[in-house]
């Protein structure tokens, strides 16, 4: 055998194949990412740590946070095989639309905090995957601005009342003009959850600028240089009404903010009252019991988002996918059942079907995707999860979301 040096290359060429280097950072950073868990590694990496930890952190001892997806691994498939499953259909009905998938991306407030594009990146990423998007009141981007990104999706406006009660029409009147298909009420924010992470480090919304701060943005340079070459991040939709003191100088916490502005008198009639400004649907964002989910049932709401706001508010409340099919077998159809909390995979949608959920949402997941890449990680990630959805289907017989049926699944506790 030859050993000379040009044939010992070649054969090691015929054997081994280079990967291309990657320049571009953002395509590198994203080609690590394999699941929701790679891109928030990154995002933990890139962003600086008070910012992480306000997407990342829940509320207290952040029990209801890690049950909101571990609820899912609870969950086992009951697969079925030789079914052929080459042609799979992911796409379903959605209060009179039809989505490629049962997938929509949830409202959250000060978005621009992972990345300058903030809800205007969000809302491209999901028109192109041809999926929902809720506006946060709290956006940093405005309602009319995200309908001008986004001009022919299927967008909605998420409501806090605000003890200004025409601060709410107005909103709820440009959100009809933008042509804004529905509403979200969220109703689990009485007053704002503990958010322990971010009292240790005296978060603000907007962030305080100190000695820490300014080291926290040297050792994360990609994310600083974006955020110092761009203009202030503010509450885009409710300027004047942001989180600062009487001066308008200083920064307020959020918690503070939400006690001044938001009305804990929130109430079932602030529903039907919602209802008399708004004739497309409405979905109330935060049922955690049977009873309320009932009640709003009789208050015509057209959708129930089971949630507990990402762990966020009350910990110990319960997680959203142990509630789908008791909520589902008292609602019985009459109104469409949203589980958003905890959703990771493209398989956790499937499991949400078959215990009666109509779609999932998903919130920290595209901020973990914003930090990571930007619109870019977005993409990737709704990608994620109609594969993951395909594959799943796949390896269970389940051909399309019809046949995602109770069967599919049991409780493995
Ligand atoms: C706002 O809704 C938050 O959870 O911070």
């Amino acid at each position: 055998m030859a050993l000379d040096p040009v044939s010992m290359f070649r054969t090691f060429r015929s054997v081994v194949r280079f990967k291309p280097i990657e320049l571009d950072p953002v395509a590198r950073r994203l080609s690590s990412c394999a699941t929701v868990e790679d891109m928030r590694r990154i995002a933990r990496r890139r962003l600086p740590r008070g910012v992480f930890d306000y997407i990342d952190g829940g509320a207290e001892d952040e029990r209801t946070l890690a049950r909101n997806s571990a609820g899912f691994a609870k969950l086992g498939f009951r697969p079925n095989v030789l079914r052929d499953v080459s042609e799979l259909d992911t796409s379903v009905d959605f209060l009179g639309r039809r989505l490629p998938m049962p997938l929509m991306l949830s409202p959250t407030g000060y978005t621009r905090i992972t990345n300058s594009q903030g809800e205007l990146a969000v809302a491209r990423a999901a028109n192109r995957a041809g999926l929902p998007y809720s506006l946060s009141t709290m956006a940093t981007r405005s309602i009319e601005e995200v309908r001008t990104a986004s001009p022919d999706g299927d967008l909605w406006f998420q409501v806090y009342t605000w003890r200004d009660r025409g601060l709410v029409a107005e909103l709820v009147g440009r959100a009809k003009a933008a042509g804004y298909r529905g509403l979200w009420l969220t109703v689990d924010t009485a007053v704002l959850g503990r958010r322990e992470r971010d009292v240790r480090r005296g978060y603000t919304i907007p962030p305080k600028i100190g000695p820490g701060t300014i080291v926290d943005g040297i050792v994360h340079p990609g994310w600083t240089l974006d955020f110092i070459t761009n203009p202030p991040i503010m509450f885009a939709n409710v300027v004047g009404h942001d989180g600062h003191d009487e001066d308008g100088t200083d920064p307020i916490s959020l918690a503070e903010h939400v006690m001044r502005s938001f009305d804990q008198r929130l109430s079932w009639d602030d529903v039907a009252w919602l209802r008399t400004l708004w004739d497309g649907p409405i979905i109330l964002k935060g049922i955690q019991r049977v009873d309320d989910a009932l009640r709003a049932v009789d208050a015509g709401v057209e959708g129930i988002a089971l949630s507990n706001h990402g762990g966020r508010q009350l910990d110990d409340a319960p997680s959203p996918v142990e509630l789908i099919e008791p909520v589902a077998q008292a609602v019985q159809g009459r109104a469409a059942i949203i589980c958003d909390g905890g959703v990771r995979r493209g398989s956790d949608i499937v499991k949400a079907r078959a215990l009666g959920a109509d779609i999932c949402s998903i919130g920290r997941p595209y901020l973990y995707a914003m930090g990571a890449g930007g619109e870019r990680g977005v993409d990737q990630l709704l990608t994620f999860f109609k594969e993951g959805m395909l594959r799943t289907m796949a390896l269970s017989g389940r051909r399309s979301i019809d046949e995602i049926d109770r069967d599919l699944v049991e409780w493995r506790v």
